[in-house]
């Protein structure tokens, strides 16, 4: 960091601008991207809002460059206005700001934060979803070179489904399970049940679905949890996984990335005991609970990459 980096009137730099989150997360939160063209008061006043406060962040997006000042002192979307998916992301950054700011130092001097929680279901649905939907061609060609005859799949934790869909779409039965209010979302949402997706509602710690299933999928989940329940979770997955069939988990490991090492602050702000776990940490669980873990790891490129363990 540079002296001029380190005051908040540095210049409007990259996307992930705390700035532009906050205010993108304000303004677009409250309906006003979808609302624009228009001027300060009279989209304060179709939307309730403050025409002051309206005025100020909307002129704070137009130096950042998310949105335009339009003729006549209005304002008007831009190419990098975000649309919905990517509103929602900006948003669920937002979210993690908020908490970065309440408790890393919190956790630091050891006093107590409020656990985290998934906060609006369909909000972390569609926060999630995006990056999934790119992730999910490269992450389902990896299981399936790995397990070549796999024909169904069980998805833990599988929230938007994205994953569930990308093994639909080759061919293989899925079953996403989750817990009921993400369910609920995934019902509403009406994109899974048409595609042959079964949804399974429950906590996976308590039951998962009998199967058996050629592929036990744990993607996005396992660095949400602490050991003690990650065990749990493995021990409930052995008597499901079929002959010749095996289970597949795509975390942050400990050590592999500077994201990596992000994203653990991301788990520690949450208080609930995630972590990015490491490599050994997972071949030791994975074995008590009964699997042997392949020697090789599977890198997944890009930014924010994770890793795949594959396990039979
Ligand atoms: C971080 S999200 C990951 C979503 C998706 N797999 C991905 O990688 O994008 C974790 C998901 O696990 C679900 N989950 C957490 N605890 C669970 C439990 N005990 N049983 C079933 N699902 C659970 C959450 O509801 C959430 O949908």
């Amino acid at each position: 960091m540079t002296p001029s980096e380190a005051t908040f009137l540095a210049p409007p730099g990259e996307v992930a601008d705390w700035r532009l989150v906050l205010l993108c997360d304000a303004v677009g939160g409250a309906g006003v991207f979808d609302a624009l063209p228009g001027d300060a008061d009279s989209l304060a006043g179709a939307l309730g809002l403050d025409p002051h406060a309206l005025r100020v962040e909307l002129d704070a997006l137009v130096a950042l460059g998310v949105v335009d000042a339009g003729a006549g002192g209005g304002y008007e979307r831009n190419a990098t206005t975000p649309d919905a998916a990517l509103l929602a992301v900006v948003r669920h950054h937002a979210r993690s700001l908020k908490r970065w700011a309440g408790a890393v130092d919190r956790r630091v001097r050891d006093e107590p934060v409020e656990r985290g929680d998934i906060g609006d279901p369909e909000a972390f649905h569609d926060a999630l979803a995006l990056s999934a939907r790119r992730m999910a061609p490269a992450v389902v060609d990896a299981c399936l070179a790995r397990f070549p005859g796999a024909r169904t799949v069980l998805d833990l934790g599988g929230l938007h489904g994205e994953y569930s869909l990308e093994f639909a779409r080759r061919g293989l039965e899925a079953t996403m399970q989750d817990m009921p209010a993400m369910i609920e979302v995934a019902r509403r949402k009406g994109r899974l049940e048409p595609a042959g997706v079964t949804l399974y509602e429950g906590s996976f710690f308590e039951s998962v679905p009998g199967g058996p299933f050629d592929l036990a999928f744990c993607t996005g989940i396992t660095h949400t949890f602490d050991g003690e329940r990650n065990l749990t979770l493995f021990r409930n997955l052995r008597p499901v996984v079929a002959a010749g069939g095996g289970v597949a988990v795509t975390t942050f490991l400990r050590g592999e990335s500077p994201t990596s090492a992000l994203f653990a602050v991301q788990m520690l702000v949450n208080g609930n005991g995630g972590d990015t776990h490491t490599e050994a940490e997972y071949r030791q669980w994975l074995g008590e609970a009964g699997f042997t873990v392949d020697e090789a790891v599977h890198p997944l490129q890009g930014p924010g990459a994770r890793s795949v363990l594959f396990a039979t």
